[in-house]
């Protein structure tokens, strides 16, 4: 992988754009500490990062940061419940309950709070995750194509929260296809293309995703 060289700012949500392939869930997972090999470096919450170094700053920087992967690994005979309880104890937080049943509520999944994970619809499984994340609030969460399976309704609130996360200091960084979904969720966008990031470029209601993001990823 090529040099990273990525800055992130509290309080801000970045999209990450790229058409399949382009490399966008490795450079997830390198951010996150799931992938070390790559050269080069990049600096984390004021520990520098690179391939050789040692465990303990990779134990920090992976608690720093939360990864709602796009194909989650979850432990099928756990309840909700017990699953965001679990994440929780991993991270070394304490987990208020109440509040995972608060936000269970507002994301209509309650009833499903104690059922096992195995038994839960696809849109579910991806609450579960987002909720977790969203409940550990560490400094940076990531999500990988977070909206697949959930309903309308649900990514309305996903907005809401995401958008409480980033007023409390925390920064967002998700990768998505949907291009609509980007401009209105965040500020800014790097657009991968063949394993680069090609193009970091603010973004508001008057950009042109579209065409930005097409004159990219076109090579004629
Ligand atoms: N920077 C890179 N250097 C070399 N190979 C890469 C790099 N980024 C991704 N790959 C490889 O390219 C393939 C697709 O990458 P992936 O991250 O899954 O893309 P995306 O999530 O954008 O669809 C994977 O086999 C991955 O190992
Ligand atoms: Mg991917």
């Amino acid at each position: 992988m090529d040099r990273i060289d990525l800055t992130l700012e509290g309080g801000r949500v970045y999209g990450l754009l790229g058409i399949n392939g382009a490399g966008k869930t490795t450079l997830l997972h390198t951010i996150c500490g799931l992938n070390r090999r790559f050269s080069g470096g990049f600096r984390m919450s004021e520990v520098a990062i690179n391939p050789e170094s040692d465990e303990g700053d990779w134990f920090r920087v992976k608690c720093e940061r939360y990864l709602a992967a796009d194909s989650p690994v979850l432990f099928g005979e756990l309840t909700m419940r017990q699953y965001a309880e679990f994440v929780h104890k991993l991270y070394r937080r304490s987990f208020e309950e109440g509040e995972l049943v608060e936000l269970a509520r507002q994301f209509h999944c309650e009833a499903y709070l104690d059922r096992t994970i195995g038994e839960l619809s696809l849109g579910n499984k991806q609450k579960t995750v987002l909720m977790t994340g969203l409940l550990l609030n560490t400094p940076l969460f990531i999500l990988d194509e977070p909206l697949v399976g959930l309903d309308v309704e649900s990514i309305e609130v996903f907005y809401d929260k995401i958008r409480e996360y980033c007023q409390r200091g925390g920064s967002v960084l998700f990768s998505s296809h949907l291009l609509e979904i980007v401009q209105r969720f965040c500020q800014s966008v790097f657009i991968l293309d063949r394993k680069k990031i090609a193009l970091h470029v603010p973004v508001d209601s008057n950009t042109d995703l579209h065409r930005i993001f097409f004159e990219v990823v076109r090579h004629e």
